[in-house]
């Protein structure tokens, strides 16, 4: 029995799910424990992309058991397109397991969540709009709907009566909206519950049984630690823990099945939707912009632009012990073979004095000014390379540089969205 949770170290998008396609050669079950169809997770394999927003991203290797954990919050819409996506392109979706715990999103979620962000105007959030964060406050609100009910005609039917209720109460009287209509939503949901039927059961059993047989199992987050409720730049946060050890609540497995934590770690920082963000580069004609455009710095979901900015390896040390990270997988480092010198930060500051945490109160936090060490570029494609010692000196001096400061290994580099473009410093399972 062995596990690895991938987690994101910074805002998302740092390629978790390429590094869980590349792990998940040698696992034999991935499970997703947090989120929703928020996440936009692309593999590539063989030049052919998969965009993948609920479906894990094991769901191309047909002996794979895939699980949406009860952690996730599931949009049966979303899933079913992505079924049929994944169908269309040949790949097999038998061996995907969904959780009869898993709440469910509905269309006054994401209703609700769109409103709520028109509401806050300029203090918006930014969110994906997706219904993730209405649909977990039902749920920590105990008026959730939850798998086991979309598989129940009777109780489904009064639950959405009930809840769509409250909501339209919601949307007419404080919003001005307009109300949604039961009936349709009743038909499309019922619709849904016959399609996903065949791939509901109690996850946590089946996982539990996949331990028991001695196998491998890899946890794959969605979002990241700097989104994460508790510990991200609240409230610019995704509802739901993203961090590590959630993996076990949101899978249904106790705290000793996890046996390594890999932080995924883009080559510099990203971030979509509102909120700090300390190395975030301005430029119109800058290293900001140049790493927008050579990495193609945009939303898989939503398509919106990304934030860009130089690594910032203070957040990441943070990520590192919150998640008692033990290899970093670095990712997207190929995008910086253009640049004449690179830098990171290594330190934060408040009024002119080095800071060891991140604090938790945005006011102070407005205040913190970056650290950077600069670096020279290594200036040379690196897409082709398949081994630590045949990178540039430069790259790994880079690459050194983030491991002492951070104080976790790498053990994973990627140098292309391909899943060969990448290799392994340390052995996982
Ligand atoms: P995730 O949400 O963490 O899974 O990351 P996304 O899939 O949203 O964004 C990462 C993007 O980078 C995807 O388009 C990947 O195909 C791509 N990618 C992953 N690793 C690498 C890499 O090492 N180099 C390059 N150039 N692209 C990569
Ligand atoms: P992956 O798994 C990047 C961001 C949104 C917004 C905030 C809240 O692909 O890394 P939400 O819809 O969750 O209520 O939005 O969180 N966000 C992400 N940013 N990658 C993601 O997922 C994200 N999921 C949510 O942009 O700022
Ligand atoms: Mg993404």
């Amino acid at each position: 029995m062995s596990s690895v949770v991938v987690i994101g170290s910074q805002w998302g998008d740092e390629g978790k799910g390429k590094i869980v396609d590349y792990l998940a050669q040698q696992a034999d079950a991935v499970v997703r424990y947090s989120g929703g169809s928020n996440a936009g997770h692309t593999v590539v394999v063989n030049d052919v992309s998969y965009k993948l927003r609920l479906l894990p991203s094991g769901i191309l290797y047909r002996d794979k058991t895939c699980i949406l954990g009860n952690g996730v919050v599931i949009n049966p819409r979303v899933v079913l397109q992505e079924i049929a996506e994944m169908k269309a392109k040949g790949v097999d979706t038998s061996n995907l397991l969904i959780s009869d715990r898993a709440h469910v999103v509905f269309p006054y979620h994401e209703k609700q969540d769109e409103l709520q962000e028109a509401a806050l105007g300029d203090a918006k959030i930014g969110t994906t709009k997706g219904g993730i964060g209405p649909c977990y406050m039902d749920k920590y609100a105990r008026t959730g709907i939850r798998v086991c009910d979309l598989m129940n005609k009777d109780i489904l039917a009064e639950k959405l009566k009930r809840n769509l209720a409250a909501k339209n109460a919601l949307f007419t009287k404080v919003y001005g909206a307009e109300p949604l209509e039961y009936e349709p939503i009743l038909k499309a949901y019922l619709g849904y519950a016959e399609e996903l039927r065949p791939h509901v059961t109690d996850t946590s059993v089946a996982l539990g049984n996949i331990f028991d047989a001695n196998k491998k199992v890899l946890f794959e987050g969605a979002q990241a630690t700097f989104l994460d409720i508790d510990y991200g730049t609240y409230p610019y946060v995704t509802s739901s823990n993203p961090t590590a050890g959630n993996a076990a609540t949101g899978s249904g497995v106790g705290p000793r099945f996890i046996d390594h934590v890999v932080g995924v770690v883009k080559a510099y920082t990203t971030r979509v939707g509102e909120g700090p963000f300390v190395c975030e580069l301005f430029d119109t004609d800058g290293p900001g912009t140049y790493l927008r455009n050579t990495g193609h710095e945009f939303g898989t979901v939503t398509g919106r632009p990304r934030r860009c900015g130089w690594l910032d390896a203070f957040m990441v040390k943070y990520a590192a012990r919150l998640n008692s990270m033990d290899a970093l997988a670095i990712t997207r480092l190929d995008i910086l073979d253009g640049l004449d010198e690179i830098k990171m930060c290594t330190g934060w500051t408040i009024d002119g004095e080095p800071i060891q945490h991140i604090p938790a109160d945005l006011s102070i936090l407005a205040k913190a000014q970056p650290v950077y060490e600069t670096f020279k570029g290594w200036k040379k494609d690196i897409s082709g390379v398949r081994s630590y010692g045949d990178l540039p000196p430069e790259a790994q001096a880079y690459l050194a540089r983030l491991s002492e400061v951070v104080g976790v290994e790498i053990g994973i580099v990627s140098v292309g969205p391909n899943r060969d473009q990448t290799f392994s410093l340390k052995e996982f399972f």
